[in-house]
């Protein structure tokens, strides 16, 4: 049967899909079952319906037709309305910019879609940060899947590993570094450049983006938290809840006790009890060489998961840019319909 999927947000990680969806087709249908078709592309402007099973092989070409010219596009159409003309119903992937204050428009399109019965892999954030847990209450009572590993470190996996690989223990704190712009200008503030040149070269090689803030501020890796905490340890995080702190507060002092001691300063994002409660923070911390994390340079990310019963667990590593992104998001997708 093919389950259909309709994709918000046609930016680098929605394009990365579209094409990553069109070079494994064959293979999610061989080795998973699963006949997967884009029926529909929604963009700020309008919304894309393909009029016939595959067309959207037709959008992975390199040099591809805009959406906006091509048969099928319907100016101005929202969301809603491509789902109430959807035949079947199936996966929403979202792809849209991520908003963490107003979770816009992400918090629309994930209640629309719940709303609907379709399950949802999500690579934006907004809306989850803003509204977590009645999007998880309503997922659950309609028994669809929310997923979102796109949203927590790319490819890196988080999420699966807390809820799948550490189901039954119980996770007491988990450090990670979760966003790899940070950690590339750290690693390069350790080789001796200065904050304002390291960031004009993260700048030129497209790793940080021309308003750099919530990632040197520390709010990209925070959001991560939340979303991490959320779905692996139970809490009702919101953004208020977490302690911030950028790498803007790196001094030369800092990092030269840091290099005395042969440590290395990373900038953390941290889930941890204290007082029999649960706390998050972000904050720039020297890492020792015994730390699993110690060696993480460049843009590389990892986490480390503290737990009760299956000790320490670490994962580093995977891609970062949209294509990573895409297949993580591919990934969740996969997992929602291949069990069913
Ligand atoms: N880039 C990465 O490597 C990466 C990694 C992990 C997570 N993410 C997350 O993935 C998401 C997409 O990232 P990106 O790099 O693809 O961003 P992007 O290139 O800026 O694309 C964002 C897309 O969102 C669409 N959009 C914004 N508001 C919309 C609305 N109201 N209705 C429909 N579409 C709307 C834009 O539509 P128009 O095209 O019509 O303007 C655009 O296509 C972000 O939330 C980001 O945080 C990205």
């Amino acid at each position: 049967m093919v389950i259909p999927l309709i994709l918000t947000g046609f930016g680098n990680v929605g394009k990365a899909f579209v094409r990553l969806l069109a070079e494994k087709h064959e293979d999610c249908r061989s080795r998973y079952g699963l006949d997967f078709d884009l029926v529909a592309v929604v963009r700020k402007t309008g919304a894309w319906m393909a009029n016939k099973e595959g067309e959207f092989f037709n959008l992975a070409a390199p040099a591809a037709e805009p959406l906006e010219s091509r048969p099928g596009w319907f100016p101005g159409m929202s969301l809603s309305e491509v789902l109430v003309r959807a035949r079947r119903r199936g996966a929403l992937v979202e792809c849209t910019s991520s908003n963490w204050q107003t979770g816009e428009p992400q918090l629309e399109f994930l209640h629309a879609a719940l709303n609907l019965g379709w399950h949802v892999a999500a690579a934006s954030k907004g809306g989850l940060i803003v509204d977590f847990k009645n999007l998880q209450a309503k997922a659950r009572s309609k028994k669809l899947s929310l997923k979102f590993s796109g949203a927590t470190a790319a490819a890196l996996p988080t999420l699966d590993v807390a809820t799948v690989s550490l189901a039954g223990a119980k996770i007491l704190g988990f450090e990670g570094i979760l966003t790899g712009t940070t950690n590339y200008i750290l690693s390069r503030l350790e080789q001796g450049l200065s904050f304002e040149a390291a960031l004009k070269e993260a700048q030129a090689k497209g790793i940080a983006e021309m308003d750099p803030s919530m990632d040197i501020d520390g709010w990209d890796t925070a959001c991560k938290v939340i979303l991490i905490a959320n779905a692996a340890a139970g809490t009702d995080f919101t953004i208020n809840d977490v302690n911030v702190e950028g790498i803007r507060v790196v001094t030369s002092g800092a990092l030269a006790d840091a290099r005395a001691s042969g440590n290395s300063l990373k900038l953390l994002g941290r889930l941890f009890e204290e007082g029999g409660r649960y706390r998050a923070e972000v904050k720039v911390m020297p890492v020792p060489p015994s730390h699993p994390l110690f060696r993480l340079t460049g843009t590389s990310k990892g986490i480390v998961f503290r737990t009760d019963t299956m000790g320490t667990v670490a994962v580093t590593d995977g891609k970062s840019d949209p294509r990573g992104t895409a297949a993580a998001v591919l990934k969740d997708v996969i997992n929602i319909f291949r069990d069913r």
